[in-house]
């Protein structure tokens, strides 16, 4: 099997990749990134000199770039790039609507020309909105994206949709709840509370931190995704969560105790514009269907990722500083990965 996956240096992809490669050895891989700021060539380090592992540095919205990469004979795509950040999409949504949108259509028509035959888009629950109380989104639910990322998302999915619809293209769409785990970077929730907590700096909690999120250890939606690939219906839609949502002062604290830090760190600081209140999703299809569930209890979870980011001091502090970007100029360029050499 060759696996064309994009956006894999960042958190999730590069989790997904070392996971896949892990469990189906035989896979050879292709990762597609612009790098991005949050694209981190170091989160795939450990496997970066596997035969059956290449890295192309490229722009999901290059239609050129792209076409000439799906050439390869793909047996499917994941594609994970996307502008990811909420705040990010707030104080600047164009980025988000470029890559998010259009870069989707650009994956789509070249996969489509190429007839590669399934493509897995990993989306998100936030197209789904905020949920009221005991209320949980299904696949069926509406789409009421809130936040300029979100809605992104949402174009992207219908975008998808609409390719099945029209072409009979062969996509699968998974929706996803807030990740959490090794390699994330730190704008994210808990890895931020996590590196500002070891470093003696406050926790911007926003608003009342009674904001809840149904948090899913990276390596559960890694499992999920493999199964969808392999099993999902063509046209389908799959949620995938771990049902225990939870309010983020809850998590903070958690973080905290794990840390053996003060709650005295806490600040509560201006809320987030357009705040989603509640995230929580009904995954009961994927669970039926596919005979996923989520393993990795929260408290669990969070041991091993604050013990990861403890554990990695040098990847935190590049990460904060930039110096992770010299990386690309270091090896590859040296190495001549281009688009040629494939
Ligand atoms: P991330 O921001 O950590 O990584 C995104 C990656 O995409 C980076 O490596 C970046 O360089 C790359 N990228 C961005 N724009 C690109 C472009 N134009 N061309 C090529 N590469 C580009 O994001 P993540 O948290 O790993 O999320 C990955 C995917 O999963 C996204 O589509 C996101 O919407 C979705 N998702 C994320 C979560 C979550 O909790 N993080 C939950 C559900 C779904
Ligand atoms: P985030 O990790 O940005 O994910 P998303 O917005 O996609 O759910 O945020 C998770 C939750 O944590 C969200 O309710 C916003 C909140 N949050 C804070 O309270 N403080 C922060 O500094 C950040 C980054 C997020």
């Amino acid at each position: 099997m060759k696996l064309l996956v994009t956006g894999g240096a960042g958190f999730i992809g590069s989790n997904f990749i070392r996971y896949f490669l892990n469990v189906h050895p035989s896979t050879e891989i292709v990762n597609f990134d612009k790098l991005t700021y949050a694209g981190n060539l170091q989160n795939l380090a450990d496997i970066d000199a596997q035969p059956n592992y290449r890295f192309v540095r490229g722009d999901i919205c290059d239609a050129e770039a792209v076409e000439h990469l799906c050439e390869q004979p793909f047996d499917a795509i994941v594609h994970f790039a996307a502008e990811s950040h909420v705040d990010r999409s707030i104080a600047a949504a164009r980025e988000f609507i470029r890559a998010n949108v259009e870069g989707t259509l650009v994956m789509l028509e070249a996969a489509r020309k190429r007839k590669i035959s399934r493509f897995l888009h990993v989306s998100t629950d936030e197209v789904y909105g905020s949920m009221a109380p005991k209320e949980s989104a299904t696949e069926q639910s509406q789409l009421a994206p809130n936040s300029p990322y979100a809605a992104s998302k949402a174009a992207s999915d219908l975008l998808v949709r609409s390719y099945v619809q029209t072409h009979k293209f062969p996509a699968v769409i998974t929706r996803c709840t807030n990740n959490y785990g090794p390699y994330q970077f730190p704008e994210k929730l808990i890895p931020l509370m996590i590196s500002n907590a070891i470093e003696g700096k406050k926790l911007p909690v926003y608003g009342d931190g009674l904001n809840e999120r149904d948090w899913i250890f990276v390596e559960d939606h890694c499992r999920a995704l493999d199964a969808v690939l392999e099993k999902g219906r063509i046209g389908e839609i799959y949620n995938i969560g771990s049902g225990r949502p939870v309010p983020n002062i809850g998590i903070v604290r958690s973080l905290l105790k794990l840390l053996n830090a003060p709650d005295g760190l806490i600040e509560f600081v201006q809320d987030r514009p357009g705040h989603d209140r509640r995230y929580a999703l009904d995954d009961s299809k994927i669970r039926r269907e596919l005979g996923w569930e989520s393993k990795v209890e929260l408290d669990a979870g969070l041991k091993h990722t604050v013990d990861w980011y403890r554990t990695h001091s040098d990847w935190v502090q590049e990460a904060k500083s930039g110096e992770y970007q010299a990386y690309y100029e270091k090896f590859y360029v040296k190495r001549r990965a281009t688009l040629a050499q494939l």
